[in-house]
Protein backbone atom coordinates (compact mmCIF):
# COMPACT_ATOMS: atom_id res chain seq x y z
CA UNK A 1 0.00 0.00 0.00
CA UNK A 2 1.52 3.59 -0.58
CA UNK A 3 2.42 5.49 1.81
CA UNK A 4 0.16 8.22 1.09
CA UNK A 5 -2.68 5.48 1.49
CA UNK A 6 -1.94 3.81 5.02
CA UNK A 7 -1.63 7.47 5.87
CA UNK A 8 -4.62 8.91 4.93
CA UNK A 9 -6.49 4.77 5.81
CA UNK A 10 -5.07 3.19 8.50
CA UNK A 11 -2.98 5.22 10.40
CA UNK A 12 -5.73 7.61 11.29
CA UNK A 13 -8.29 4.60 11.97
CA UNK A 14 -5.37 3.47 14.49
CA UNK A 15 -4.48 6.45 15.95
CA UNK A 16 -8.51 7.19 16.68
CA UNK A 17 -9.22 4.46 19.57
CA UNK A 18 -5.44 5.37 21.02
CA UNK A 19 -6.55 8.77 21.39
CA UNK A 20 -9.92 8.42 22.51
CA UNK A 21 -8.45 6.03 25.35
CA UNK A 22 -5.54 8.48 26.17
CA UNK A 23 -8.03 11.28 26.83
CA UNK A 24 -10.09 9.02 28.95
CA UNK A 25 -7.08 7.91 31.20
CA UNK A 26 -6.24 11.81 31.08
CA UNK A 27 -9.46 12.82 32.55
CA UNK A 28 -9.79 9.97 34.71
CA UNK A 29 -6.14 10.94 36.02
CA UNK A 30 -7.79 15.04 37.11
CA UNK A 31 -10.85 13.84 38.35
CA UNK A 32 -9.25 10.69 40.75
CA UNK A 33 -7.37 14.26 42.58
CA UNK A 34 -10.15 15.76 42.54
CA UNK A 35 -11.81 16.70 45.89
CA UNK A 36 -14.55 13.67 44.73
CA UNK A 37 -11.99 11.27 44.10
CA UNK A 38 -12.06 8.05 42.49
CA UNK A 39 -16.32 8.57 42.56
CA UNK A 40 -16.26 11.55 40.61
CA UNK A 41 -13.88 9.91 37.75
CA UNK A 42 -16.28 6.61 37.94
CA UNK A 43 -19.30 9.01 37.57
CA UNK A 44 -17.91 10.41 34.48
CA UNK A 45 -16.33 7.53 32.83
CA UNK A 46 -19.01 4.73 33.66
CA UNK A 47 -20.87 6.06 31.14
CA UNK A 48 -18.71 7.31 28.49
CA UNK A 49 -17.69 3.72 28.40
CA UNK A 50 -21.13 2.10 28.44
CA UNK A 51 -21.72 4.95 25.35
CA UNK A 52 -18.90 3.93 23.63
CA UNK A 53 -19.48 0.16 24.13
CA UNK A 54 -23.41 0.55 22.28
CA UNK A 55 -21.41 2.26 19.82
CA UNK A 56 -19.12 -0.41 18.92
CA UNK A 57 -22.25 -2.81 18.92
CA UNK A 58 -23.97 -0.95 16.56
CA UNK A 59 -21.07 -1.21 13.95
CA UNK A 60 -20.56 -4.64 14.54
CA UNK A 61 -24.27 -4.96 14.45
CA UNK A 62 -24.39 -2.95 10.97
CA UNK A 63 -21.49 -4.92 9.21
CA UNK A 64 -22.75 -8.32 9.97
CA UNK A 65 -26.35 -6.80 8.22
CA UNK A 66 -24.36 -5.58 5.03
CA UNK A 67 -22.32 -9.49 4.99
CA UNK A 68 -25.85 -10.36 4.92
CA UNK A 69 -27.44 -8.69 2.19
CA UNK A 70 -24.08 -9.05 0.44
CA UNK A 71 -24.11 -13.04 0.80
CA UNK A 72 -27.76 -12.78 -0.54
CA UNK A 73 -26.77 -10.63 -3.82
CA UNK A 74 -23.79 -12.75 -4.50
CA UNK A 75 -25.65 -16.27 -4.26
CA UNK A 76 -28.44 -14.11 -6.56
CA UNK A 77 -25.62 -13.15 -9.04
CA UNK A 78 -24.09 -16.50 -8.99
CA UNK A 79 -27.35 -18.17 -10.24
CA UNK A 80 -28.60 -15.67 -12.43
CA UNK A 81 -25.34 -13.87 -13.61
CA UNK A 82 -26.63 -12.24 -16.63
CA UNK A 83 -27.81 -9.07 -14.46
CA UNK A 84 -25.34 -9.09 -12.06
CA UNK A 85 -24.79 -5.93 -10.67
CA UNK A 86 -28.91 -5.03 -11.37
CA UNK A 87 -29.04 -5.64 -7.98
CA UNK A 88 -26.83 -2.92 -6.56
CA UNK A 89 -27.96 -0.22 -8.87
CA UNK A 90 -31.59 -0.64 -8.07
CA UNK A 91 -30.78 -0.15 -4.51
CA UNK A 92 -28.84 3.15 -5.61
CA UNK A 93 -31.65 4.48 -7.69
CA UNK A 94 -33.81 3.54 -5.09
CA UNK A 95 -31.75 5.59 -2.45
CA UNK A 96 -32.05 8.36 -4.54
CA UNK A 97 -35.58 8.47 -4.79
CA UNK A 98 -36.02 7.92 -1.04
CA UNK A 99 -33.55 11.05 -0.81
CA UNK A 100 -35.59 12.97 -2.96
CA UNK A 101 -39.32 12.26 -0.82
CA UNK A 102 -37.41 13.30 2.17
CA UNK A 103 -37.06 10.00 3.91
CA UNK A 104 -34.70 9.56 7.09
CA UNK A 105 -31.47 7.76 6.80
CA UNK A 106 -32.94 4.90 8.46
CA UNK A 107 -35.85 4.10 5.82
CA UNK A 108 -33.33 5.03 3.03
CA UNK A 109 -31.27 2.35 3.92
CA UNK A 110 -33.96 0.17 4.07
CA UNK A 111 -35.39 1.01 0.87
CA UNK A 112 -31.50 0.49 -0.36
CA UNK A 113 -31.88 -2.74 1.10
CA UNK A 114 -35.09 -3.58 -0.58
CA UNK A 115 -33.58 -2.30 -4.12
CA UNK A 116 -30.93 -4.58 -3.75
CA UNK A 117 -32.55 -7.85 -2.54
CA UNK A 118 -35.90 -7.48 -4.44
CA UNK A 119 -34.55 -10.55 -6.62
CA UNK A 120 -33.46 -13.05 -4.37
CA UNK A 121 -36.47 -14.73 -4.89
CA UNK A 122 -34.73 -16.10 -8.10
CA UNK A 123 -32.77 -18.46 -5.81
CA UNK A 124 -35.73 -20.20 -5.48
CA UNK A 125 -36.59 -20.49 -9.56
CA UNK A 126 -34.72 -23.16 -11.64
CA UNK A 127 -31.11 -21.76 -12.90
CA UNK A 128 -32.66 -24.07 -16.18
CA UNK A 129 -35.75 -21.56 -16.60
CA UNK A 130 -33.87 -18.22 -15.93
CA UNK A 131 -31.64 -19.18 -18.36
CA UNK A 132 -33.71 -20.54 -20.89
CA UNK A 133 -33.04 -20.05 -24.66
CA UNK A 134 -36.21 -20.12 -26.09
CA UNK A 135 -39.79 -19.34 -25.17
CA UNK A 136 -41.52 -19.95 -22.37
CA UNK A 137 -44.53 -22.65 -21.29
CA UNK A 138 -46.96 -20.64 -19.49
CA UNK A 139 -46.24 -23.16 -17.27
CA UNK A 140 -42.63 -21.75 -16.71
CA UNK A 141 -44.06 -18.43 -17.22
CA UNK A 142 -46.11 -19.04 -13.95
CA UNK A 143 -43.05 -20.04 -12.23
CA UNK A 144 -40.97 -17.54 -12.64
CA UNK A 145 -43.65 -15.28 -11.46
CA UNK A 146 -43.07 -16.88 -8.15
CA UNK A 147 -39.78 -15.25 -7.29
CA UNK A 148 -41.70 -12.40 -5.18
CA UNK A 149 -43.11 -14.97 -3.39
CA UNK A 150 -40.04 -17.40 -2.72
CA UNK A 151 -38.18 -14.07 -1.98
CA UNK A 152 -40.39 -12.59 0.69
CA UNK A 153 -40.04 -16.59 2.43
CA UNK A 154 -36.71 -16.01 2.68
CA UNK A 155 -36.41 -12.84 3.91
CA UNK A 156 -39.19 -12.87 6.24
CA UNK A 157 -37.52 -13.80 9.49
CA UNK A 158 -34.55 -11.06 8.70
CA UNK A 159 -36.09 -8.37 11.06
CA UNK A 160 -34.16 -5.42 10.21
CA UNK A 161 -35.03 -6.01 6.56
CA UNK A 162 -38.95 -3.88 7.62
CA UNK A 163 -40.57 -2.64 5.16
CA UNK A 164 -38.11 -3.82 2.94
CA UNK A 165 -39.31 -7.17 2.82
CA UNK A 166 -43.37 -6.18 1.87
CA UNK A 167 -41.19 -4.37 -1.27
CA UNK A 168 -39.52 -7.78 -2.39
CA UNK A 169 -42.76 -9.58 -2.38
CA UNK A 170 -44.91 -6.81 -4.53
CA UNK A 171 -42.08 -5.22 -6.66
CA UNK A 172 -44.11 -6.66 -9.74
CA UNK A 173 -47.19 -5.26 -8.58
CA UNK A 174 -48.72 -2.26 -11.16
CA UNK A 175 -50.50 0.50 -10.39
CA UNK A 176 -53.66 -0.45 -12.95
CA UNK A 177 -53.63 -3.84 -11.05
CA UNK A 178 -52.44 -5.82 -13.88
CA UNK A 179 -49.33 -7.00 -11.97
CA UNK A 180 -48.20 -9.85 -9.77
CA UNK A 181 -48.61 -11.71 -7.53
CA UNK A 182 -51.58 -10.33 -6.19
CA UNK A 183 -52.62 -7.74 -8.40
CA UNK A 184 -53.04 -4.81 -6.22
CA UNK A 185 -54.07 -1.65 -6.99
CA UNK A 186 -52.67 2.06 -6.29
CA UNK A 187 -52.04 2.87 -2.52
CA UNK A 188 -52.39 -1.07 -1.87
CA UNK A 189 -49.32 -1.35 -3.08
CA UNK A 190 -46.50 -0.41 -0.16
CA UNK A 191 -44.48 2.75 -0.66
CA UNK A 192 -41.37 0.93 -1.02
CA UNK A 193 -42.79 -1.69 -3.92
CA UNK A 194 -43.88 1.24 -5.89
CA UNK A 195 -40.19 2.99 -5.02
CA UNK A 196 -38.44 -0.28 -6.09
CA UNK A 197 -40.57 -0.73 -9.41
CA UNK A 198 -39.43 2.32 -10.72
CA UNK A 199 -35.83 1.82 -10.20
CA UNK A 200 -36.06 -1.72 -11.45
CA UNK A 201 -37.49 -0.47 -14.91
CA UNK A 202 -35.24 2.16 -14.71
CA UNK A 203 -32.00 0.07 -14.40
CA UNK A 204 -33.34 -2.36 -16.77
CA UNK A 205 -33.58 -0.07 -19.56
CA UNK A 206 -30.60 1.81 -18.97
CA UNK A 207 -28.11 -1.58 -18.70
CA UNK A 208 -26.51 -2.80 -22.17
CA UNK A 209 -27.74 -6.25 -22.30
CA UNK A 210 -26.70 -8.94 -25.13
CA UNK A 211 -29.72 -8.88 -26.92
CA UNK A 212 -30.03 -5.05 -26.94
CA UNK A 213 -28.00 -2.12 -26.42
CA UNK A 214 -28.58 0.64 -23.43
CA UNK A 215 -31.17 3.13 -23.39
CA UNK A 216 -30.30 6.73 -22.99
CA UNK A 217 -31.22 7.94 -19.43
CA UNK A 218 -33.15 10.71 -20.98
CA UNK A 219 -35.08 8.09 -23.23
CA UNK A 220 -35.72 5.74 -20.32
CA UNK A 221 -37.08 8.57 -18.30
CA UNK A 222 -39.15 9.52 -20.72
CA UNK A 223 -40.55 5.81 -21.01
CA UNK A 224 -41.14 6.09 -16.88
CA UNK A 225 -43.28 9.08 -17.56
CA UNK A 226 -45.20 7.76 -20.47
CA UNK A 227 -46.12 4.83 -17.85
CA UNK A 228 -47.00 7.19 -15.19
CA UNK A 229 -50.32 6.19 -13.67
CA UNK A 230 -51.30 2.89 -15.31
CA UNK A 231 -47.88 0.68 -14.17
CA UNK A 232 -45.60 3.10 -12.24
CA UNK A 233 -46.44 5.47 -9.31
CA UNK A 234 -46.21 9.16 -10.64
CA UNK A 235 -44.63 10.55 -7.18
CA UNK A 236 -42.25 7.65 -7.45
CA UNK A 237 -41.28 8.52 -11.37
CA UNK A 238 -41.10 12.49 -10.66
CA UNK A 239 -38.92 11.87 -7.75
CA UNK A 240 -36.27 9.82 -10.08
CA UNK A 241 -36.55 12.59 -12.60
CA UNK A 242 -35.83 15.06 -10.12
CA UNK A 243 -32.76 13.54 -8.75
CA UNK A 244 -31.25 12.12 -11.63
CA UNK A 245 -31.45 15.68 -12.94
CA UNK A 246 -29.85 17.36 -10.41
CA UNK A 247 -26.86 14.30 -9.82
CA UNK A 248 -27.15 12.69 -12.89
CA UNK A 249 -26.60 8.67 -13.18
CA UNK A 250 -23.56 7.03 -11.87
CA UNK A 251 -23.95 3.70 -11.17
CA UNK A 252 -21.01 2.06 -8.99
CA UNK A 253 -21.56 -0.94 -10.47
CA UNK A 254 -21.75 -0.79 -14.15
CA UNK A 255 -23.23 -3.64 -16.60
CA UNK A 256 -20.05 -3.76 -18.56
CA UNK A 257 -17.56 -3.89 -15.41
CA UNK A 258 -19.51 -7.34 -14.55
CA UNK A 259 -18.03 -9.48 -18.10
CA UNK A 260 -14.48 -10.32 -17.37
CA UNK A 261 -12.29 -9.95 -20.47
CA UNK A 262 -12.44 -12.73 -23.11
CA UNK A 263 -15.79 -14.07 -21.68
CA UNK A 264 -18.52 -13.96 -23.76
CA UNK A 265 -21.51 -12.85 -21.83
CA UNK A 266 -24.10 -15.64 -20.72
CA UNK A 267 -27.15 -15.73 -22.91
CA UNK A 268 -30.34 -13.63 -22.66
CA UNK A 269 -32.01 -14.95 -19.65
CA UNK A 270 -36.16 -15.40 -19.82
CA UNK A 271 -35.52 -12.20 -18.05
CA UNK A 272 -35.16 -10.48 -21.50
CA UNK A 273 -38.07 -12.24 -22.78
CA UNK A 274 -40.42 -11.31 -20.03
CA UNK A 275 -39.03 -7.57 -20.27
CA UNK A 276 -39.77 -7.68 -24.22
CA UNK A 277 -43.37 -8.68 -23.56
CA UNK A 278 -44.08 -6.22 -21.39
CA UNK A 279 -42.84 -3.31 -23.24
CA UNK A 280 -46.13 -4.20 -25.69
CA UNK A 281 -47.99 -3.25 -22.48
CA UNK A 282 -45.56 -0.95 -20.90
CA UNK A 283 -41.66 -0.79 -19.09
CA UNK A 284 -40.74 -4.50 -18.24
CA UNK A 285 -39.02 -4.99 -14.51
CA UNK A 286 -34.86 -5.73 -14.85
CA UNK A 287 -35.40 -9.08 -13.11
CA UNK A 288 -37.63 -11.94 -13.97
FE1 LIG B 1 -38.33 -9.33 -10.03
Amino acid sequence: MPVRGAWRGLFPRSLAPVAVHGLAGLMMAVLWRSPYGPVAALLVLLPMYVSCWVFAQYHRERAAHQATIRALVQAVDIKDGYTRGHSERVGQASMMIARELGMDDERAEVLRFAGILHDVGKLGVPTRLLRKDGPLTPEERRIIELHPEYGHEMVRGIGFLGEARSAILHHHERLDGSGYPYGLTGAQIPEFARVVAVADAFDAMTSTRSYRRARPVAAALEELERCAGAQFDPVMVGALVRALGRQGWHPAVTADENVPPGVCPPAPPVSSRLESRSHRNGVGGGGA
